[in-house]
């Protein structure tokens, strides 16, 4: 039947998204696919109905894409999609509610604070520090791509980056900043068939792997095999897929985290439910390290829509 790839979307994230659609449009459709593009920020989701699709890839990033909305009105339409559900992809799009079941479940994530709307005063964000120390991060709770992050060296830069990070989301989360070696993981199916594909170790210029060295610059480096140790590569998969599995999440996700350099050990800093998929995207550079193409690892993808 016909395939819809939803893409474009409404959040900040929205130009990513193309980049991530177009890929698998095309992907698809090399591979006889009857894929067409959708964008549900154009039209209402229920002409996937009326225009008789069968199932839909989500290709969307971000707020009313990858935070279970979208997967919701799928539900209510009845069209198998492929990714996360309603619950995780609501959860896995919110970084505090993330921490929260981790850290119940005694997964290492950064320390934080949470900075709801109304708290961004200036004597409230001149406390964090002495809570977290410096240099700290500062993002938006809900956001992808790193747009509103800041890393916070002193005292004097925290309210420009609470009040930059608020202008992405009013909750904005303060994160203890861990110095160390920047890698990603990519999980695979669901529950206890889940498995971890291979760990990337990212090299950014400065360390700085922000929107510009992830979609735009060719000056990052991604190491597919990571050249960690083996057994370090092995902790990070068995806890990135303990992290995938406490969320619900199925069909895919890509975890991203921190090895502190100090005592090499790893730290969570979120899942993302709708992983990019441009032509810079990590989910695809470790597919291929085991073999699988980009439009396989799409077909396979497609394979597991469900509701
Ligand atoms: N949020 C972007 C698309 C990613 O995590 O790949
Ligand atoms: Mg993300």
């Amino acid at each position: 039947g016909k395939v819809a790839v939803l893409m474009g979307g409404d959040s900040a994230e929205r130009p990513v998204s193309h980049m991530s659609g177009n890929g698998v449009l095309a992907a698809l459709r090399s591979q006889g696919v009857d894929a067409h593009a959708f964008d549900p920020s154009e039209r209402p989701l229920s002409d996937l109905k009326a225009e008789g699709f069968s199932r839909c890839f989500i290709a969307l990033h971000g707020r009313h894409g990858e935070d279970g909305t979208v997967q919701g009105a799928l539900e209510l339409l009845g069209i198998p999609y492929t990714g996360s559900g309603v619950m995780a992809s609501a959860i896995a799009m919110d970084k505090v509610m993330t921490k929260r079941v981790w850290i119940a479940e005694g997964l290492p994530t950064p320390r934080y604070k949470l900075l709801a709307a109304g708290q961004h005063a200036r004597e409230i964000v001149r406390t964090v520090p002495d809570d977290l120390g410096l240099p700290l991060i500062v993002k938006p709770a809900r956001e992808g791509s790193s747009f509103g992050v800041s890393k916070v060296a002193g005292y004097s830069g925290m309210l420009e980056a609470v009040t930059h990070a608020a202008q992405f989301d009013s909750d904005v989360l303060c994160e203890e900043f861990i110095d160390g070696e920047e890698v990603t993981c990519p999980v695979l199916g669901e529950g206890e068939a889940a498995v971890a594909l291979p760990v990337i170790r990212i090299v950014a210029p400065d360390g700085n792997y922000d929107y510009e060295h992830k979609y735009v610059s060719n000056d990052t480096r991604y190491l597919v095999p990571s050249g960690l140790p083996a057994h370090e590569e092995a902790e990070i998969q068995r806890i990135v897929v303990q992290a995938y599995r406490l969320l619900g999440c199925r069909g895919w996700g890509r975890a991203d985290l921190m090895i502190r350099a100090s005592d090499r050990k790893p730290f969570l800093l979120e899942m993302n439910t709708s992983p990019g998929m441009t032509s810079h995207s990590l989910v695809p550079k470790s597919a291929a390290a085991t073999g699988l193409s980009y439009e396989l690892l799409c077909l396979h993808l497609l394979a597991g829509a469900t509701l």
